[in-house]
């Protein structure tokens, strides 16, 4: 038997880095999708090759977590840049859980969100449940310290605990502006953990982006698009603060600013991308790519991980 089933890529709008600490996220699923094919076979591999944890470390954490005992044959194909801050990794892994739930019977899409959160955790060492649960979900999704309106599940893990929420907004065209520099989210985790132990001024700035996340939500579901971006820039301006913060965003968002409403980076940092919420992506895709980067286009997508028709 052939199944193959898709997930979605996210973008951060607000709050990454301090979500790990609790405080509230908005993120939204886009467009572009990873689409995986599993099948039966002798041993796990992919594309015809053994799958090994030190490359796939991923897929090989999402077989294990998942307890399947028959190995598996998969090939993956995606829309989605490789460590760009767009969620594949959620998408691969919550694509191929919905797989094998599939292999089994029907998908519970619940415990998608909380196995692919356990493998996240486990290959970065430190993260939060927000990219899992918008793959798996799809939409917008909010998170929080307590429980509100639309609620979907909560997720705990050490002394955090995560209440995640679907939201509804506007649909939004975004451009994101990929500086193609793949950087590792564990480090960037580790190292915002790192600051907010030591300074004052760091726990300070995660607490801000918490209420940025709020006050964003609102305007975007006000449709206040102004204020929107500019609480993306002061987002933006905190998180260079703990630095996570990359020249070339800074030059990606520099280049955006007089066709948006506002540009902040979005995902890890480092490298990886940064967004552009505006009504001329064109104009902004050009002006990206005129400083050296891949700009894409997209737009918020309502759909989570479904089955797919085989490949
Ligand atoms: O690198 P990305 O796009 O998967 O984003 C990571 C977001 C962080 O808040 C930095 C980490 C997390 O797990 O929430």
């Amino acid at each position: 038997m052939v199944v193959s089933a898709s997930a979605p890529g996210k973008l951060i709008l607000f709050g990454e880095h301090a979500v790990v600490f609790g405080e509230p996220a908005l993120s939204v699923a886009i467009n572009l999708r990873i689409i995986i094919e599993v099948s039966p076979s002798d041993r796990n591999e992919l594309d015809g090759m053994p799958l090994t944890r030190g490359r796939h470390p991923y897929l090989e954490a999402t077989l294990r977590r998942a307890q399947s005992d028959q190995p598996i044959s998969l090939s993956i194909r995606s829309e989605i840049p490789q460590a760009s801050g767009m969620g594949s990794s959620a998408a691969v892994t919550s694509s191929l859980l919905a797989c094998l739930q599939a292999l089994k019977g029907s998908l519970d899409r619940e415990s998608i969100a909380r196995i692919a959160f356990e493998v996240e955790y486990e290959v970065q060492g430190r993260a939060s449940p927000i990219d899992t649960t918008t793959a798996t979900h799809g939409g917008g999704i909010l998170l929080l310290r307590e429980k509100g309106e639309d609620f979907l599940w909560e997720i705990e893990k050490g002394d955090s605990v995560w209440f995640l929420h679907g939201c509804s907004l506007p649909e939004m065209t975004l451009v994101v502006g990929s500086t193609g520099l793949e950087a590792a989210t564990g480090p960037l985790v580790a190292g915002v953990k790192a600051l907010f132990e030591r300074e004052e001024a760091a726990r300070r700035a995660i607490r801000r982006i918490g209420e940025i996340s709020l006050e964003g939500m609102d305007a975007l579901r006000h449709r206040d698009l102004s204020l929107a971006g500019k609480l993306m820039g002061e987002n933006h301006d905190l998180l260079n603060s703990l630095e996570v913060g990359h020249p070339m965003l800074e030059e990606f968002v520099q280049a955006s600013l007089p066709y948006s409403y506002g540009a902040k980076m979005t995902g890890a940092g480092g490298g990886g991308s940064m967004i552009a919420l505006t009504d001329r992506p064109n104009r902004v895709k050009e002006a990206i790519e005129a400083c050296g980067g891949e700009a894409f286009i997209v737009t918020t997508e309502p759909k989570g991980v479904v089955l797919e028709p085989s490949i």
